[in-house]
């Protein structure tokens, strides 16, 4: 049976406000837990607690009578503690903060730096099914979010155009995500124990720069070619420098696992759209996503 009763942590921020309009519409009864108490994009009909994420016992008793829990964090490494909280409660089912890059089937990227705190978190899951049960949910890159910021494409400058450009990739809109974490709630014994993954769009960064083209004949696209190989060895050598720069060096390695080849970050031919309720855009509403997006 779906689960109805469903906790959201991380509700405040890029993803989160997607995942709990979504489980609303949907007719879940949705609580939202905030360290801060902020409530900015979300809607009316739930309700927030204020949690102190440094108590255990603050987070169990927001957390009693739940039956599902989604973490949108952007702490990974504090997830086990959630999922111990969880278990305490007495929730049912953990789907934890992941929302990206092809960890669970590829394992060049659960050895990438940048996702450390992920993995340590699945490990935690898999250890635990016996007392919690957990899906994990891929998406690749968050297609409308990294528009806006000019990666995949970018419609007003320099598109990296990461190397030859030719690459198809899944990705997913936020609205997209919602409906996945709704779908795997509606399907508990489908989704157990196990990665999900869904997908808008499969694209290279070539279509995406053709389509642009397409919707708006005046845009001259500029770009500038990025070699991932290198990319990969200069992240490495700045984690390895005293005062190195480690922010740069971690979004490169998102960068790797999203469009590198080798790092499984296409699922076109074999998802869980269907189970999940995720339609993805056709031709038409693609050109039109991008066309709205300059
Ligand atoms: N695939 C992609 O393209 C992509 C892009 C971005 C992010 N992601 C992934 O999506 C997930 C959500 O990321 P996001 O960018 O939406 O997160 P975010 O905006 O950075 O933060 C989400 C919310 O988490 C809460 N929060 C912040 N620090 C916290 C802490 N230390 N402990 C507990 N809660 C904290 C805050 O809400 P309150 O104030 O209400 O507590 C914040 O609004 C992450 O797993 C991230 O890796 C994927």
């Amino acid at each position: 049976m779906a689960f109805k009763k469903v906790a959201v942590a991380g509700a405040t921020g890029n993803l989160g406000p997607s995942i709990v309009n979504e489980l609303v519409n949907q007719g879940f009864e949705v609580t939202v837990l905030s360290s801060s108490g902020k409530t900015s994009g979300l809607p009316s009909a739930i309700k927030v607690v204020k949690v102190d994420y440094s108590s255990q016992d603050s987070v169990i008793s927001a957390l009693r009578g739940q039956e599902a829990f989604v973490s949108a964090i952007p702490k990974h490494e504090e997830q086990p503690a959630l999922i111990d909280a969880a278990i305490a409660a007495g929730v049912q089912r953990f789907i934890p903060s992941e929302f990206g890059s092809n960890i669970v089937g590829n394992e060049k990227v659960r050895a990438l730096p940048v996702f450390g705190g992920k993995v340590k978190t699945q490990d935690y899951l898999r250890a635990k099914q016996d007392q919690i049960s957990y899906t994990l949910i891929t998406n690749g890159l968050f297609l409308d979010w990294a528009i806006n910021l000019g990666w995949v494409v970018n419609l007003k400058g320099k598109t990296e155009i990461n190397d030859n450009g030719d690459g198809v990739h899944s990705f997913t809109l936020l609205s997209d995500i919602g409906k996945a974490v709704a779908g795997v709630l509606n399907n508990p014994e489908e989704t157990k124990n196990r990665g999900v993954y869904v997908q808008t769009v499969a694209l290279s960064q070539n279509q995406a720069l053709k389509i642009a083209q397409k919707v708006k004949p005046e845009f001259k696209a500029e770009t500038e070619s990025v070699d991932l190989g290198e990319v990969e060895k200069n992240a490495y050598a700045e984690l390895s420098k005293q005062n190195g720069d480690i922010g740069s060096a971690m979004l490169n390695f998102i960068k790797i696992s999203i469009f590198r080849e080798g790092y499984g970050n296409l699922w076109n031919d074999k998802n869980d759209n269907e189970l999940l309720g995720v339609k993805g855009l056709s031709e038409s509403e693609l050109e039109d996503l991008i066309a709205k997006s300059f």
